[in-house]
């Protein structure tokens, strides 16, 4: 049978760029891996399968029945993008969140290791208490990103953890003897207490509560872009915000600050929060739990407001992502700067918060319209941008 042709994996309908990759040596180690264990496709789980690399080329390989969990919703639109290229059929795989479904009776999880402690930690609870008695996790990543105390946290939920060689620069942890507790209370989403409250300013949200689960951004700090830009919105008239009904999006929410500190200040809004990771979505809901604001704030997981209506947005607050996975890329930023354009009304605001030495305000002022700098901090830029007409 030929080789499975990972170079015609496609990152679409997340940003592609010469120097970034669909797949890497970790999925094809954990593709080896899984072939010479032999197990049946049915009794496989993979985890943070970006593009569908490790799904597609064990289907290709002939496995059916595998189950697989994507956090990021570009990755869902990846793999079924890919499945159609490939002409593998949708049947031999399916999806799910990461939960008891997804794992009941598996033998064999693949997983790509998350970014955070905090994701692998909750990801390897997961496998211990759902997946088989005598199931074997096997966790890969780039060596330049591994550290020992991801092996301390695999210990935590599994009797063995034994590193393999690393290979191509990555390396597969394998751990087995999962420590099974079903009567352990599910993990809770980590919760900080923030105070915003600013003298004389027209924003003071007060005290406001942040819930994170695993891999959302920042967990449950407030990061200091964040703070930057709930500074500038209480020292600058936000015009799109005065009247009733005003319509807010809090687009690429993470775990939902702005949203929430928008919408405790301001009763009337209609805010929506949106964010293509899952783990930042279940965290944006919690947040908006702890704050009563379950039933004002709307939160979806979608790509960059992808079902969101054009021109439906009074304004928009906007904190866009530096990383792009592992790597630095302003792409990623730039799409949710495109994304502002389209969901803003002509005369609508988006604020945005960036590192200074990005040049995203060039990209504002092309893509949405007249683009003004409200603060500058040595390491932050907040700016507002008026969509043009
Ligand atoms: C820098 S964090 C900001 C989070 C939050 N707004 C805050 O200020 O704390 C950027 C967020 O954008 C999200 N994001 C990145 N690309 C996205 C996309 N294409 N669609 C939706 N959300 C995206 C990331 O998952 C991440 O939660």
């Amino acid at each position: 049978m030929p080789e499975f042709d990972y170079s015609r994996l496609r990152r679409f309908p997340d940003v592609e760029a010469p120097n970034l990759q669909a797949w890497d040596a970790t999925d094809e180690l954990l593709v080896q891996h899984a072939l010479d264990a032999g197990v049946p496709g049915a009794e496989i789980a993979v985890i943070g399968d970006e593009y569908g690399a490790i799904t597609l080329a064990l289907a290709d390989a002939g496995l059916h029945g595998i189950r697989v969990h994507q956090d990021l919703v570009t990755g869902r639109r990846a793999l079924a993008n890919n499945v159609a290229e490939f002409g593998l059929g949708t049947s031999s795989f399916a999806a799910h969140e990461l939960d008891a479904n997804l794992l009941s009776g598996a033998r064999l999880v693949l997983l790509q290791l998350p970014k955070t402690l905090a994701a692998l930690d909750e990801i390897a609870d997961a496998v211990a208490r759902w997946a088989a008695p005598d199931a074997v996790l096997v966790a890969g990543g780039r060596v330049k990103h591994m550290t020992l105390t991801q092996n301390d946290v695999l210990a935590r939920h599994f009797g063995a953890v034994q590193p393999q060689r690393a290979a191509r620069k990555s390396r597969l942890l394998v751990a087995s003897d999962p420590l099974r507790d079903r009567e352990k209370p599910l993990p809770a989403p980590e919760t900080t207490t923030h105070v915003i409250s600013r003298d004389g300013s027209g924003f003071s949200p007060g005290e406001f509560v942040l819930c994170a689960y695993g891999g959302a951004f920042a967990g449950s700090k407030l990061d200091i872009g964040t703070r930057v830009l709930l500074d500038a919105m209480g020292s600058g008239a936000l015009r799109a915000s005065q009247g009733a009904g005003v319509r807010v999006i809090d687009l690429g929410c993470g775990t939902g600050a702005l949203a929430a500190a928008f919408a405790l200040q301001h009763p009337d809004a209609v805010v929506i929060a949106t964010d293509r990771s899952a783990a930042a979505v279940r965290s944006a809901r919690a947040t908006m739990v702890a704050n009563g604001l379950a039933d004002r704030v709307e939160v979806t997981l979608d790509d960059a407001g992808s079902e969101l209506p054009d021109a439906g947005a009074d304004l928009i607050l906007l904190n866009p992502p530096f990383h792009l996975g592992a790597s630095v890329h302003e792409g990623a930023g730039r799409r949710l700067i495109q994304a502002a354009a389209r969901l803003l009304r002509p005369g609508g605001e988006v604020w945005t918060v960036f590192n200074s030495h990005l040049d995203h305000r060039r990209a504002l002022t092309r893509d949405v319209g007249p683009t003004e700098q409200v603060v500058r901090t040595p390491k932050f830029t907040v700016t507002r941008s008026i969509r043009r007409g």
